[in-house]
Formats: C-alpha cells, sequence, structure tokens
C-alpha cells in the first residue's frame, strides 16, 4: 500500500491561452504523479463539467474554484487513501461532488487528480504507466487518425465539418503511419499555398479550412494523399468528424457554409455520398446527440463498409456505450477522460466497448498540454485506435512522439493494431 500524502494544485495554460488545472500528487513511498486537465470546444451534453469561475477574468475561464476544491475537499478526503485501490479513489471523488457530472468539485478538478493518481501509482510500482495498466494482458499500438484539415468550432465555423483526418490502417507500424501522414500534411500544405489558401492553422493544427464548401475539403484531401505518392483507399484513408451536434438540432442541419438546411434523411443521403466518392474509412458524430433515429438509420445502411464513431452521443459513458451496442447507433466509442471525469469511468468505457463489439478511440481534446497520459491508456488498455489532432503544435506532437517512444520500447511484444483495430473489413477481404 503507498498511502497519498498530499494533492496540490496549480492553475497551468492550455494551447487556447485557457487555464486549466495541474494536480500534484505525492505518496508515502516517494512516487509522484503529475496530471493537467484538457478542455474541449465541441462539448456533448453529456460531458463531465468543467468548473470555471466566470466573471471578466480570461473570458471567465478561470479555473481558481476548481483549484480550491483540490486544495480542499478532494485533497482532504482522498489523503491517506491508497493510491493503487484507483477504484474507490474515484468512487470517494464521485461520493464527495454528489452529481453526475462533478459539477461541484468540478470535471476539470477530478480528471486531474484521478490522472496525478494514477501516474503516482504506476511509479510507485516502478513501471512505465502503460505497462502499469496492461499488467499481464496482451497490448498493441493503437492506429492513429490525424487531422489536416480543421474546421467547425475549431475554425471559426469556416466549413461545417470538424475534422478531415487521414487514417493508415495498412502501415506496418505506428512510424509508417506518422511517416505517411506527415508526407500528406506536406502536401495539403503545398497544395493550400499553390492556391492562395494556406491561412495558417485551426485549434488542433489542422490547416485552416478556407473553402467554400465541405466537399473543396474533401477534394484537397483527396489530391494531397494522390500528390504525396499515396494511393487513396489503400494507402491513406479518409476520416472525418462531423461534430454535427455543433449544426444539428432535433434531427435538422444547418450547413452555414452552403446556407442550406438538411432534414435527417438530407443529411444521410449527403455523407453516403460522401461514402461513395471518397475512401472514408470512418465517421465520427454524423448526426447530433439528439438524433438517436439518424445514427440508427444511418448505422443501419453502412455500419458494414464505415466505422461509425460516438462522441458526443456516447460522452465515454460505459452505460450509454451498451445501449448505443443494444439500439445499433454506433460501432466505435470515442474515449475521452475528461468527458466521463475518471480513470475508472474511461477504462469502464473501453470495456464496454470491447464487451458489445465495438471498436474504441482514445481521444485528446481541441484544448490540450504537453500531457500524455492518454498515450499510455490508449497503449494499456489496448483501445485499438489514438486521435489527438494534427501533426503540428507542440501538445499534439508530445503525444505521437511519446507514443513513437513507447513502440520503440515495447518492439515485437506490442504489434500495431491495423486493420484488427476496426469494425469494419478491409475491402476486397
Ligand atoms: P473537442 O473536439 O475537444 O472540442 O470536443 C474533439 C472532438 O470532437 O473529437
Ligand atoms: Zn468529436
Amino acid at each position: 500500500m503507498a498511502e497519498i500524502v498530499s494533492i496540490v494544485g496549480r492553475r497551468v495554460w492550455d494551447s487556447r491561452a485557457r487555464p486549466t488545472v495541474e494536480v500534484d500528487v505525492a505518496l508515502a513511498d516517494g512516487a509522484r504523479g503529475r496530471a493537467i486537465a484538457p478542455a474541449g470546444a465541441s462539448m456533448g451534453s453529456g460531458e463531465a463539467a468543467d468548473l470555471r469561475d466566470g466573471g471578466s477574468a480570461f473570458g471567465g475561464m478561470d479555473v481558481r474554484k476548481a483549484l480550491a476544491n483540490v486544495a480542499g475537499p478532494i485533497a482532504s478526503t482522498l489523503k491517506g487513501m491508497d493510491a493503487a485501490d484507483q477504484a474507490a479513489i474515484d468512487a470517494t471523488l464521485g461520493r464527495v461532488d454528489g452529481t453526475k457530472q462533478f459539477a461541484q468539485l468540478g470535471g476539470n478538478a477530478v480528471v486531474a487528480t484521478s490522472l496525478a493518481i494514477l501516474r503516482a501509482s504506476a511509479a510507485s510500482a516502478g513501471k512505465p504507466l502503460y505497462a502499469y495498466l496492461a499488467g499481464d494482458a496482451p497490448v498493441r499500438i493503437p492506429v492513429p487518425e490525424i487531422q489536416i484539415l480543421g474546421g467547425g468550432a475549431h475554425a471559426g465555423r469556416r466549413v461545417d465539418i470538424q475534422d478531415f483526418l487521414v487514417v493508415c490502417p495498412s502501415a506496418s507500424s505506428f512510424v509508417e503511419a506518422l511517416d505517411r501522414t506527415a508526407e500528406v500534411y506536406r502536401a495539403a500544405g503545398a497544395l493550400l499555398r499553390s492556391n492562395g489558401k494556406l491561412h495558417g492553422v485551426a485549434d488542433e493544427g489542422g490547416y485552416w479550412p478556407a473553402f467554400s464548401s465541405n466537399e473543396e475539403a474533401l477534394d484537397l484531401l483527396l489530391r494531397a494523399i494522390e500528390a504525396a505518392g499515396y494511393v487513396p483507399g489503400e494507402d491513406v484513408h479518409i476520416a472525418l468528424d462531423v461534430a454535427a451536434s455543433d449544426f444539428g438540432k432535433n434531427g435538422r442541419y444547418k450547413l452555414g457554409l452552403e446556407g442550406r438546411e438538411l432534414d435527417r434523411d438530407g443529411m444521410a443521403e449527403m455523407l453516403v455520398g460522401w461514402l461513395d466518392r471518397y475512401p472514408i474509412l470512418s465517421i465520427e458524430d454524423p448526426f447530433g446527440e439528439d438524433d438517436p433515429e439518424g445514427f440508427r438509420a444511418f448505422a443501419k445502411a453502412v455500419g458494414t463498409r464505415v466505422q461509425i464513431v460516438g462522441d458526443d452521443l456516447l460522452v465515454t459513458d460505459g452505460e450509454r456505450i451498451r445501449a448505443a451496442a443494444r439500439d445499433g447507433l454506433a460501432n466505435c466509442a470515442l474515449v475521452k477522460p475528461n468527458q466521463i471525469g475518471t480513470v475508472t469511468g474511461t477504462k469502464a468505457a473501453i470495456e464496454a466497448a470491447r464487451a458489445t463489439g465495438m471498436s474504441s478511440i482514445v481521444s485528446a481534446r481541441s484544448g490540450e498540454t504537453e500531457d500524455t497520459a492518454i498515450v499510455d491508456l490508449a497503449v494499456g488498455w489496448d483501445a485499438g485506435q489514438f486521435k489527438v489532432g494534427s501533426i503540428a503544435r507542440g501538445e499534439r506532437t508530445a503525444k505521437w512522439n511519446e507514443m513513437l517512444r513507447v513502440e520503440e520500447a515495447l518492439g515485437a511484444a506490442a504489434p500495431y493494431a491495423g486493420w484488427g483495430a476496426f469494425p469494419v473489413k478491409k475491402k476486397g477481404s
């Protein structure tokens, strides 16, 4: 048993110049752990709620109240507990808060504390975090989904679709998947420059989408894959995060750029048209979180040919994941620790996905820091897929580079997950 002897919070900054919560934990045996809360922009209504101060400072985003909760009720109830009993720690956080979405303590205070304690426990056990989490279970290196173009809430709603990503299940390793992605990213930049449309990057490091339609972005991505020397749909596939909750309500979707409004069927028709024309392997939140009917019909129509990912729909909640599997809404769960608030809740989400035959993607948020704990969660719990934005900006490369180190350290003990990570088969197999 390694007893928790201190829990200290401090205010640090995220990649959007917003305050966030960092927590340091020390154990009686000298082991230490640190974690930083990330922050979303396009959030599901069922997510754990970050506690922000309001008022005028930093746009109301300050976290003094959350830090006071770390120094007060969180530290006083967790000190003296066994750090290795993560389930008891997380249950205590839930009990002290008393709300499902951590509205009292703040999801930001809770997730940083839960992850810092996990890190301290791994240090106490003398193991890298991924190995501590894996125990004796076999693990794989996850397939990365990497953003080339930003959009939606991360780029002033310049285009409706939030993420245009690439994914390389046919690569032989994580190293090779990143190599291919970096070439596509370079090629996309060169094409945009030659079109006069290179205007820097969006929140997650993908290029700013100065396009006049969503399709123009898809066309650019396809041409970038080819210009980089790859065969679209073989070497490199496309993934989308539609983040449709951001522009859809009650089954109606407003495409701001094109000034069109689509109903549920119109939306499905547009997306199926894209699946027919572009090598799209994965599509996240194709419908709003309030439109399970849209998800159900879409999954019924195309669920055997494309990965359908629930983010705002499922909010890393094991119960919602089980219900979605039962109702046939999606075949993949996005997993973000700060959506559910605790390490235990995050693990339960991955277990629910596995138990119901869904795939899972461990994901960062649009507001990020140098914290790399999610790399270890993705490997240690064998999620199969990993998504942290683009291959530019330090808060993103911190994760990719750490995954490169983990792949090197594990070698043959952890094969690249490849096609096996997906709920759909490679074409022609
Ligand atoms: P968010 O974006 O962190 O702003 O929610 C990431 C995502 O939607 O996957
Ligand atoms: Zn999403």
